[in-house]
């Protein structure tokens, strides 16, 4: 092979490579991106779903029900409130955890004093929605 030769060989072969390689860049750039369905209305009532119930899980905490109450034995075990949604329906729910109606009856006095306190919680809705979906 003369220098010429090998000189106009490595150039062609440099333009395949420079050509190789953008036909591989555009290639990857051109890739569709994965993009996650749009939400329907049926995702969407979930993601609403999600976040009443962690309101919820978050008032259970904030209120400081797991003095004397436990959900998945996080909290006081005397009195778990794991399945309360199978076992009370929702006014029945509300009515325990605030002290009033029927449960003010059957409460001890203090502990309808301490619970007084939950009626007007802002969180008091996601609270009982949170508690009537353990079952
Ligand atoms: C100072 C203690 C105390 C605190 C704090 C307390 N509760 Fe109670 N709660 C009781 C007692 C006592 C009962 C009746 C006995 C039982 O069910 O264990 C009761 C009953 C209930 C019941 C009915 C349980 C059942 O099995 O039928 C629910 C629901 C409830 N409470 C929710 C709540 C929620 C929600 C909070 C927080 C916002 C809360 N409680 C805070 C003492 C407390």
């Amino acid at each position: 092979m003369t220098r010429v030769v090998r000189a106009q060989v490595l150039a062609a072969t440099t333009a395949l490579l420079v050509v190789a390689l953008a036909a591989v860049f555009a290639a990857l750039r051109n890739r569709e991106p994965t993009r996650p369905p749009p939400p329907t209305a049926a995702t969407a009532a979930v993601v609403v779903a999600d976040a009443s119930n962690e309101a919820g899980r978050r008032a259970f905490d904030r209120l400081n029900c797991g003095m004397c109450h436990s959900i998945g034995g996080r909290g006081n075990t005397d009195s778990p409130l794991d399945g309360i949604g199978a076992r009370r329906d929702r006014a029945a729910i509300r009515e325990w955890a605030t002290g009033t109606g029927a449960a003010r009856d059957r409460l001890p006095a203090s502990i309808v004093r301490r619970k007084a306190r939950y009626v007007d919680d802002p969180d008091l809705e996601p609270l009982v929605e949170y508690l009537s979906r353990l079952k």
